[in-house]
């Protein structure tokens, strides 16, 4: 009897412990949206930026359909914008929180069927991510060492992991740096980073040696941990950051907390798609590095410039490899940036599932839309030749991808990962003899 009343008691603790609040998102739809073209986008920007829609896929022009979620209060203007502009429609989710409970539901029994599940196996919260970190750095010494770079706005540690059979002081091998939850809601992401460590590391197979031998590693799973842990516990669809502005709050509104840090990069800041309303998803800051996790990775940047010959910004969701200049101007290694990005998706899609898109490799305006300040972009005009941001899938999910994927995600990214390693290296000999 009272064995049964503990096991209830756990259940209950371990259900509250992830719920996040659904019900904020009672009555929110979302719709998918045909985009025919460029101008297509357009509209979807625009009512992004203006009537705050969140923006859950930016849809490619002739390709693949955009997905905005929707609010009681702002559904109907947004469908007759729709509409006036002859962009074909249709209601993907009729309610966001059902969804929500559904996926938290979910992931409960996911932790509670299956014991000791690594970081890398579920959605983990952040101490358990940081502790799965330490435990690697006391296990394999001769190779990892964990940094802590600092404080996070709310005060969490960021911290990430040096790989390296050098100690990272060979010159001839280049840096791969990849890092991952920059946006808070896109968690898979997180796992992804957590698995290619886990290969790097605890389970090196024979094929894989040249990747820890020749290459060092700077991977980083949770760039933005204050918005991570708040989707969370708070708010499932939460993406920027945590930072407070008192003077920008009294000016607006004191919910209107964070900024887009996919936008806060300094390159070209605050000219293309962005908001200027300190409550859009995508206001990008009142000034470029105002948030301390932007500076973070921007630090890591910089101290290793002359040996990182790829960085992988890795985000969710539509199965995209895209690289820069967000702006639409080509970068002149173009040729050389797109083999790797088509290798990449090209070795992942041959793991995909029936059910996933292929990926699609290109420059991020020219294929999606354009931006300005994001991580890639700012590594790529720092110096690094090839700057990639990674779309994983969310396959009819969006960015609750059920735990069931995450095995299937993170085995099959880890493909393209190595491939891109391996054909960035070349480059990075060129570069090096020369
Ligand atoms: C807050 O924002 C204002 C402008 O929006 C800026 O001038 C000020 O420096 C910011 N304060 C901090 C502490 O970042
Ligand atoms: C500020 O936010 C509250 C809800 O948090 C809302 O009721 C109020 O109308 C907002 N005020 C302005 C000026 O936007
Ligand atoms: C795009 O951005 C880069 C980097 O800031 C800049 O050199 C280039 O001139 C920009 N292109 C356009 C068309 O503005
Ligand atoms: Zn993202």
């Amino acid at each position: 009897m009272s064995a049964v009343i503990i096991f209830l008691f756990v259940g209950i603790t371990i259900n509250s412990a992830i719920a996040a609040n659904s019900d904020i998102y009672s009555g929110y739809s979302v719709h998918g949206v045909q985009i025919r073209h460029r101008s297509d986008q357009k509209v979807i920007f625009e009512v992004q930026a203006d009537l705050n829609v969140d923006l859950w896929e930016h849809g490619a022009p002739g390709n693949r359909d955009a997905f905005i979620m929707l609010s009681p209060e702002n559904r109907e203007e947004v469908l007759d914008i729709l509409d006036a502009n002859n962009m074909k429609h249709y209601l993907h989710i009729a309610d966001v929180a059902e969804t929500l409970r559904e996926h938290e539901a979910d992931l409960s029994r996911w932790r509670q069927r299956r014991q000791n599940l690594e970081p890398f196996q579920t959605y983990a919260r952040y101490d358990e991510i940081v502790a799965y970190m330490e435990r690697i750095e006391r296990q394999y010494p001769e190779i990892v060492t964990l940094v802590n770079i600092g404080k996070s706005f709310e005060g969490r540690d960021i911290k990430y992991l040096k790989i390296s059979t050098s100690n990272f002081a060979n010159p001839n091998k280049p840096i791969y740096f990849m890092d991952a939850t920059m946006h808070a809601r896109e968690w898979v992401t997180a796992p992804v980073t957590l698995y290619a460590i886990h290969r790097l590391v605890e389970d090196l197979r024979e094929e894989d040696r040249d990747l820890l031998e020749n290459i060092d590693w700077i991977i980083l799973p949770v760039v933005n941990p204050d918005g991570y842990e708040f989707s969370h516990t708070d708010n499932r669809m939460w993406r920027g950051t945590r930072s407070v502005n008192e003077t920008t709050n009294e000016v607006t509104n004191t919910s209107c907390i964070g900024v887009d840090p996919n936008r806060n990069f300094d390159v070209n800041f605050n000219t293309l798609g962005v908001s200027s309303d300190p409550c859009s998803q995508i206001y990008p800051g009142h000034e470029p590095f105002s948030e301390v996790e932007t500076r973070y990775i921007r630090d890591i940047l910089l101290e290793n410039i002359d040996r990182i010959q790829i960085y992988m910004n890795i985000h969710s969701w539509g199965n995209y490899v895209l690289y820069g200049l967000d702006n639409a101007t080509l970068p002149s290694n173009v040729v050389d940036q797109h083999l790797v990005g088509a290798a990449m998706g090209a070795h992942i899609d041959t793991a995909k599932l029936p059910v996933a898109d292929f990926y699609l490799v290109g420059n991020s305006n020219l294929m999606l839309y354009g931006t300005s300040g994001s991580a890639a972009d700012y590594a790529f005009v720092s110096g690094v030749p090839m700057s990639y941001t990674l779309e994983l899938p969310g396959y009819r999910d969006a960015f609750e991808v059920p735990p069931q994927y995450i095995e299937q995600i993170n085995t099959e990214t880890w493909r393209g990962i190595a491939v891109s390693a391996r054909l960035s290296s070349v480059y990075y000999s060129a570069r090096v003899r020369n």
